[in-house]
């Protein structure tokens, strides 16, 4: 009995496992999830759940171990099994034309094809699978070692434990960074908490892997392109261009922009395409990456000690423009950090215009001795983040004002308050109005509670009317208060009302996310929604509760018990929660009852009404099921716009099959 029941619990965690894995390559891989995050969540509690029941389920490629890792004592060395060798760099065109001159004197009479990649501003990453599974994985280090950094990589979603195909030794090279958004949100939540900024995405991608505690490594938003093949046993490649489409077929995420040039001058042209394009990617490059495609000419041509022969890295001008600081103006955040900016003459810089760039601190202002009227050096942090390089000193004019600490808040004229050990100055009256703006702003944020036209300006505008003094007041705007403002007609207002009151059903983690708490950002926001299920149980925790759950910190857990120990915070819930804002178990989901319970269904083609997850959350909601293939046990396809495979399938089974219009009506009638 007790045997069936292992081997019963043994299968599920194995399909478990594989379904989990193929919903992580779907959603870090593809880019197109097919089920939400509630679902997955589940899945993965399930699994969690059969592993700890049955310890000897457990394994090391199992999806459950991303996350939750112990701390490590300190990196150990790991030995790559071919050296990770750096490129050499070319400048301009020439530089260009005599890397492939030389290439071509090599391999005399041979044409010769090249691919290009783009190269992304991160860390160099070596991970190792045998028979399919991650086995380790390692920074470039010297090249000879890096350090074993497993744990972190198997926090990332976009690193797969298991391969599509069992291939008996393989090496692969990849890039680990973090996009550009990703990159200022991580700054501005280091400079809210008073910590110091990174300096770029790369900085940011280094100092979230190389550091010990793999829960950090997974609540950063890091990613991962894989863009080739160290060691490998078991495969016969003809050139690189196919091994990159292999790699993808393996289920590693390979860069889409990649180009197969079939000489030089198409490579010089791709060079410039991307001389201004490259500010429109997410994520930031220092250059290209140029590559012989045949792997028996990258052999022929062999390498130096540093750097192989068969490949050059073109690297583009850092931007930088010249401009002079107008203004430098404070600027307090959401929790009370005052922030400096320096408002600039509006200049030209990787892409946009500039007219703000970001001082971060008192300190950089002193250490750059930065003053009004002062001529500046300005350049892109990573691309996004314009700040201020230098000063050209010898274009003083001696009428520039140097900038000292503000010792009054600008909003509230509070005394400020600056601790020792930390670089950040604050407002320390919880009732400033920069305080209730930007909690506010956050508040409605797209992350958050997602209301649509509710920007900065009419927030403003809607607390110096004393028309809302906390979020809860969000819910009770009347129309007709809204028609009285300026810029406002009674169509906008209605608008206006009608988008706040629809986030109210809002799942539960948006409002977690929402409410501001220190240091607990959006994924934290998930996890917590999933493991209380409502604020109530959230706000009774304690906090050994709360570092138990996975992914949740010493840090995070004392924030959540400073928020829930506040009685204005316990007001304000309570307000939202009369105000009919979803303080409860979130969605509805299929875990509990509704019309369409027992129901599964499966989306394929576009709607026209409706995103894939705003369809999935319409069903779920309701109680039904989103499942990703057709089966038999499917009850409906929906069948949208350009519907692939899965609507074949539908009829080749008999499932019944909606149109958005069928769809529509079926919401409806629940
Ligand atoms: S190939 C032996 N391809 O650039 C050649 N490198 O010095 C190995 N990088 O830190 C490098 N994107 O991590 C290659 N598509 C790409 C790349 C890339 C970024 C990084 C690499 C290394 C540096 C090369």
């Amino acid at each position: 009995m007790v045997d069936n029941n292992l081997e019963s619990s043994r299968q599920r965690a194995e399909e478990l496992r594989r379904e989990i894995e193929e919903h992580n390559y779907r959603y870090y891989v593809l880019d197109n999830p097919l089920i939400s995050d509630t679902q997955y969540d589940r899945l993965m509690q399930e699994l969690l759940r059969l592993e700890k029941e049955f310890p000897g389920l457990q394994s090391p490629d199992s999806p459950t171990q991303r996350v939750g890792g112990q701390p490590r004592e300190g990196f150990s060395a790991v030995k790559h099994l071919e050296p990770m060798l750096s490129l050499a760099n070319a400048f301009d065109i020439s530089d260009l034309l005599d890397f492939d001159r030389r290439v071509r004197g090599a391999l005399p009479g041979e044409t010769v094809e090249y691919v290009v990649e783009l190269k992304i501003d991160g860390l160099a990453v070596s991970l190792y699978y045998e028979h399919g599974v991650f086995m380790r994985g390692a920074t470039r280090g010297d090249g000879t070692l890096g350090e074993d950094i497993t744990a972190n990589l198997r926090a990332m979603r976009s690193v797969p434990l298991r391969l599509r195909q069992n291939i008996p030794a393989l090496e692969v090279r990849g890039e680990a960074y973090m996009s550009k958004d990703a990159f200022s949100q991580l700054n501005s939540a280091r400079e809210e908490a008073g910590e110091h900024p990174f300096a770029n995405p790369r900085n940011a991608a280094a100092g979230s892997l190389r550091q010990l505690n793999p829960s950090v490594t997974a609540a950063r938003r890091l990613s991962v392109y894989f863009y080739g093949i160290g060691h490998s046993r078991g495969i016969e490649l003809p050139g690189h261009w196919v091994g990159l489409s292999m790699l993808a077929e393996l289920g590693f995420r390979v860069n889409p922009q990649r180009v197969l040039c079939l000489d030089i001058d198409e490579v010089i042209e791709t060079c410039r395409r991307w001389q201004d394009e490259r500010f429109k990617l997410p994520y930031s490059i220092d250059g290209l990456v140029v590559k012989v495609n045949s792997l028996h000419q990258q052999q022929r041509l062999g390498a130096t000690m540093k750097s192989p022969r068969w490949a050059v890295a073109f690297k583009y001008p850092a931007e930088e423009a010249r401009t002079v600081v107008r203004d430098i103006f404070w600027r307090v955040g959401r929790t009370g950090v005052l922030t400096p900016t320096a408002v600039l003459e509006p200049v030209s810089l990787a892409g946009s215009t500039v007219s703000r760039a970001t001082l971060h601190n008192i300190d950089i202002i002193h250490n750059k001795d930065i003053r009004i009227g002062d001529t500046v050096i300005v350049h892109k942090a990573g691309d996004v983040i314009p700040e201020v390089i230098s000063v050209v000193e010898n274009l003083r004019q001696g009428n520039e004002i140097p900038v000292g600490e503000p010792a009054d808040c600008p909003e509230c004229n509070s005394p400020l308050v600056r601790q020792e050990d930390e670089v950040a100055i604050r407002c320390p009256n919880p009732s400033c109005p920069a305080l209730l703006r930007e909690g506010l702003i956050h508040f409605v944020s797209r992350g958050a509670m997602d209301v649509a036209g509710l920007g900065p300006a009419l927030i403003s505008l809607l607390i110096r009317e004393n028309l809302v003094r906390d979020a809860a007041d969000l819910y009770v705007l009347e129309p007709q208060a809204l028609a009285g403002l300026e810029r406002m007609g009674p169509k906008s207002a209605q608008n206006l009302a009608d988008a706040i009151a629809a986030t109210r059903d809002n799942p539960l983690h948006r409002l977690i996310f929402g409410l501001g708490i220190r240091h607990v950002g959006e994924r934290a926001g998930k996890i917590l929604a999933e493991h209380y299920g409502s604020l109530d149980e959230l706000a009774r925790t304690t906090y050994d509760e709360l570092v138990a759950i996975p992914e949740i910190g010493p840090k995070i857990a004392a924030s959540i018990q400073e928020y829930f120990q506040n009685p204005e915070n316990l007001h304000l819930i309570h307000k939202l929660r009369s105000a009919g804002v979803n303080t409860g178990a979130g969605v509805k989901t299929a875990a509990q009852p509704g019309p369409l319970t027992g129901k599964t269904f499966v989306l394929t083609g576009t709607l026209e009404k409706y995103s894939r997850q705003e369809a999935k959350e319409k069903i779920e909601v309701l109680g039904g099921k989103v499942s990703s293939g057709v089966s038999k046990k499917t009850n409906y396809v929906i069948a949208g716009d350009s519907p692939g495979s899965k609507y074949q399938k539908a009829l080749a089974l008999g499932v019944a099959v909606l149109t958005e219009n069928d769809f529509e009506e079926l919401l409806q009638e629940q």
